[in-house]
């Protein structure tokens, strides 16, 4: 397939689509955005950015020192506490090497999947999973491949391992998963890890929602292999998803190829942007407990709201629920949400959206203004109901 006919073979994200056209007062539970204010740090860097009469120049293509650094801590040492000045700040080069500052993990995945993806070559994606891994395999000339997850979204390994046979150029796992908000163990990761490498394929964790949770602190690939890659962002756990910084951590030989393609595709991230995510991941204690608080506060609301729409089980992180449609709609789950928009005026993503796996569920945003979001649950409730 040529490069112009995967171009145009792209569709918008039904994710987004499922807004077009709703009713003025419909009620947005689709996009996962949180809905709180930008952190205090964040807001505070840019308005010192703001204030400096200087030049703003693009920063170096592997983006600033200081948030290269910050990345560096929270991942390689898991220290997001230290302060370093700005200006003295000196990223030794094996940590620079390991770094790459994007804009937003969106872009990391991108510049990953056009370095590592060559035509023809399978790419294992989950499914149901975010739908841009499979886009991007196309758009890379490669052939998405979906795997099937556990009961509750989990990282399954019998069933990744499975399909990691004839040429895999790359593998996506995401823990907390999107929409399921499924977790992987750390077994599930050290075999994964160690059968990409085996394999030659090259192991891409995306971890966005690591940092939003409601029990423990889910694993990261980190911590059992220094093998693949992990992309992260500011999005989720920083509340911060429209400074669109990002970032991937992993095996240099991996970022090389990628940092030309991001540098061809964006030059670099924002430069603003970056000492506002550099001011969030430095405050990250402070910060982080905040989302925590933010999602304790919407999931009981989720889980105190009617029966029909009651998420059966708590997420192992991230802020979607998974519910299942009722017994009658299954097969048309796309129709049955459109209705839910167009009668109930809620917006909701029908789990198609998300790969053939997602028939028979949708996934709804509890990240939002917690009052909406109560709102909309009742809404949607009669629709569980009746036929
Ligand atoms: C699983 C997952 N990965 C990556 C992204 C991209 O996020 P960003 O580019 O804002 O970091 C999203 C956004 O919703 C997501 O759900």
């Amino acid at each position: 397939m040529s490069t112009a006919t995967r171009v145009t073979s792209l569709s918008p994200s039904l994710i987004r689509a499922m807004s077009v056209g709703a009713p003025p007062e419909a009620i947005d539970l689709g996009l996962g955005v949180p809905g709180w204010a930008l952190p205090e740090p964040a807001r505070r860097a840019l308005e010192e950015c703001a204030a400096r009469e200087e030049p703003l120049g693009y920063g170096p293509i592997g983006g600033i020192p200081e948030l290269v650094s910050a990345i560096g801590d929270y991942h390689l040492l898991g220290d997001v506490t230290s302060v370093h000045p700005v200006h003295q700040c000196h990223v030794p080069g094996d940590v620079a090497d390991q770094v790459m500052v994007t804009a937003g993990s969106q872009a990391a995945l991108t510049a990953l999947f056009l370095a590592h993806v060559s035509p023809g070559q399978r790419v294992l994606v989950p499914d149901p999973g975010f739908p841009a891994y499979s886009t991007l395999a196309r758009l890379a000339g490669g052939v998405p491949v979906p795997y099937a997850l556990g009961p509750r979204g989990d990282l399954d390994t019998q069933t990744f391992l499975a399909l990691l046979e004839g040429d895999v150029g790359l593998a996506v796992i995401n823990h907390p998963g999107n929409p399921t908000g499924g977790g992987a163990s750390l077994e599930a990761l050290a075999a994964v890890a160690s059968a990409c490498r085996a394999a030659g394929a090259v192991l891409v964790s995306d971890e966005v929602y690591r940092d939003v949770h409601l029990g423990p602190r889910p694993a990261s690939l980190r911590d059992v292999s220094t093998s693949g890659v992990v992309v992260s962002s500011v999005s989720k756990g920083w509340a911060a998803p429209g400074l669109r910084v990002g970032w991937a951590v992993g095996d240099p030989a991996l970022l090389e190829p990628a940092r030309l393609v991001h540098n061809a595709m964006t030059t670099s991230a924002a430069r603003p942007s970056q000492l506002a995510a550099t001011a969030l991941l430095r405050n990250s204690a402070e910060v982080l407990r905040q989302t925590r608080r933010e999602l304790i506060q919407r999931w009981s609301i989720a889980q105190t709201g009617p029966v029909a729409v009651r998420p059966v089980a708590a997420p192992a992180g991230g802020f979607y629920a998974w519910i299942p449609v009722p017994e009658w709609a299954v097969g048309d789950t796309l129709g049955f949400c459109r209705r839910v928009r167009d009668e109930g005026h809620v917006i909701v993503v029908p789990g198609t959206a998300f790969g053939a796996a997602g028939e028979g569920f949708v996934r709804v945003s509890c990240g939002g203004d917690p009052r909406l979001l109560a709102q909309g649950l009742q809404r949607m409730a009669p629709f569980w109901e009746v036929p």
